[in-house]
């Protein structure tokens, strides 16, 4: 790496950077298509790619990749890239914001409005099968949801379908009763089937400025971006694909955020199990509040599963990056980085650089129900030897 070659070693290639990132707009392009907890702001993947990745044409993992914030800044960058999530919803985010559109998302939209107008005046929509669902959503909100999706699945074109469904679910919060993303109380508001399908139409407007061809400028050269839709737990190293040159992530920490309780009703509309979620999502607050309940020590060994399979699929001489705060587990303040580093040694990896960087408070997308955390690390590992 010609850029570096007077920063030799990880550590002084981290001090090069100033990762608070204060002033920095985080939710541009394709970033700002869907919310999710957690998530990277673009600068921490961008500069880690730029530090890190060798060059060639080795791809970039996130094994934990959510939203795909990694997998849209590899794609910026020309480079190949994998994701890997158990979270259904967060494997359709990462396909739609790396998949460029060829034709008019708006148009086919108005398409999708127009034929659900007319379901609702034939009474033809099916309100499906919902736990809770007059709690939380308005009868009037109910059939204009139900009567978009049963039209956004006749769309033949599976990318506009998909992207579709990203902007319907980008706008169920906000249609439901529930008070917002962060707060899980049911308050009045004023809805109707007109509040639906204009929202709809406006995340539809913001997700064709993101991803339709020539707007985005990640399409000029799209590389290729491999998703697996699986646990962690269960993913072989064949199923990755790529020749790995660089790994970034940040990995769920145990009992701070809930992926699955985020986007229930989002999933629910989509025709996707929360609960299944639920059951595999590594670090929820469920798993830590039964009778033998989880403890730190599954957490390493969880994160030992990770670093099994990187070995396996990661080049020599390449890095992993992790970003990882701290939690809280029956009061008491768990150091992740430190289990982390306990569970990459055990598979080969060594620690060869870190650094602590402040969280602005401003950008925080979830609200914790207990500890706050403001701080996280950044940790490179690379491969101690094959
Ligand atoms: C911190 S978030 C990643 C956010 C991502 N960096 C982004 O920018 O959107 C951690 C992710 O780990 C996923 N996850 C939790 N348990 C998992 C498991 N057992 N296998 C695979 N992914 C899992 C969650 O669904 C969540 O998307």
């Amino acid at each position: 790496m010609t850029k570096h070659a007077e920063l030799d070693t990880p550590e002084s290639r981290l001090a090069s950077i100033a990762w608070d990132f204060e002033e920095a707009r985080t939710n541009t392009g394709p970033h700002r298509i869907h919310p999710y907890p957690a998530r990277f702001i673009p600068q921490i993947p961008r500069s880690l790619i730029e530090l890190f990745h060798p060059g060639d044409d080795s791809a970039v993992l996130d094994p934990f990749c959510g939203s795909g914030t990694t997998l849209v800044e590899a794609s910026f960058h020309g480079i190949p890239a994998v994701g890997i999530d158990l979270h259904p919803l967060a494997i359709l985010i990462s396909r739609v914001k790396t998949t460029p559109l060829k034709r008019s998302i708006r148009s086919a939209a108005e398409s999708v409005v127009r034929k659900a107008r007319n379901r609702i005046a034939d009474g033809k929509y099916t309100i499906p099968e919902i736990p809770r669902l007059d709690h939380w959503f308005q009868k009037d909100v109910q059939v204009a949801l139900a009567s978009l999706i049963q039209e956004i699945d006749r769309v033949s074109d599976e990318d506009l379908a998909n992207a579709m469904k990203v902007a319907l679910s980008s706008i169920i919060v906000r249609v439901s009763n529930q008070d917002s993303d962060t707060r899980y109380a049911a308050v009045e508001k004023d809805l109707s089937k007109e509040t639906v399908f204009n929202g709809f139409e406006r995340a539809v407007s913001i997700t064709g400025e993101a991803v339709e061809r020539p707007n985005g400028d990640l399409f000029t050269a799209p590389a290729r971006v491999h998703l697996v839709h699986r646990d962690i737990m269960d993913v072989e190293p064949e199923e990755v694909g790529e020749d790995v040159g660089l790994v970034i992530t940040s990995p769920p920490y145990p009992n701070a955020y809930e992926y699955w309780l985020y986007h229930k009703y989002r999933m629910y509309w989509l025709g996707m199990d929360p609960i299944a979620v639920r059951d595999s999502e590594i670090g929820a607050r469920p798993h830590y509040f039964k009778k033998n309940h989880q403890t730190e020590h599954d957490f390493e060994r969880q994160m030992g599963r990770c670093f099994w399979l990187l070995r396996r699929v990661m080049r020599k001489g390449a890095h992993a990056c992790f970003v990882v705060g701290r939690s809280i587990i029956h009061g008491r303040e768990i150091d992740n980085e430190a289990l982390l580093e306990r569970a990459a040694s055990s598979h080969g990896f060594k620690k060869v650089g870190s650094i602590q960087r402040n969280i602005a408070r401003k950008r925080k997308s979830f609200n914790l129900s207990h500890g706050t955390i403001n701080r996280e690390g950044i940790v490179v590992f690379a491969l101690r030897h094959r």
